[in-house]
């Protein structure tokens, strides 16, 4: 069952707009903010695994540094080749500065 985990504080972002976080060998996941709010989705590109951490954000979407696949930060989607699969995405909320996500 999934459960809410603390994966950072809001006052890390003051100086980064994004955090990577081992959660477990199987969970990498990649906390964006965007305007103010958090997104997070599975760290690794769906093509060949490339940190879409290290990626350019354009909006709402991360560019994968690798072969330059789209994926929306939002959803997780998938929005432009090579990528033909979506990452996962999870739900992220904020309570008194820390950072949840529903994992
Ligand atoms: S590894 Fe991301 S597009 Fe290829």
């Amino acid at each position: 069952m999934a459960e809410w985990v603390q994966l950072a504080e809001t006052r890390e972002f003051e100086t980064a707009d994004r955090k990577y976080v081992e959660l477990s060998p199987m969970k990498h996941i990649g906390l964006f903010q965007v305007g103010g709010e958090y997104f997070a989705i599975e760290a690794w590109c769906s093509h060949a695994r490339a940190s879409l951490v290290h990626g350019e954000v354009e909006g709402h979407e991360v560019l994968c540094p690798l072969h330059g696949a789209r994926f929306d930060l939002r959803t997780g989607r998938h929005l432009s080749p090579p990528a033909v699969r979506p990452v996962a995405r999870y739900d992220v909320k904020v309570e008194d500065g820390k950072i949840f996500v529903k994992v």
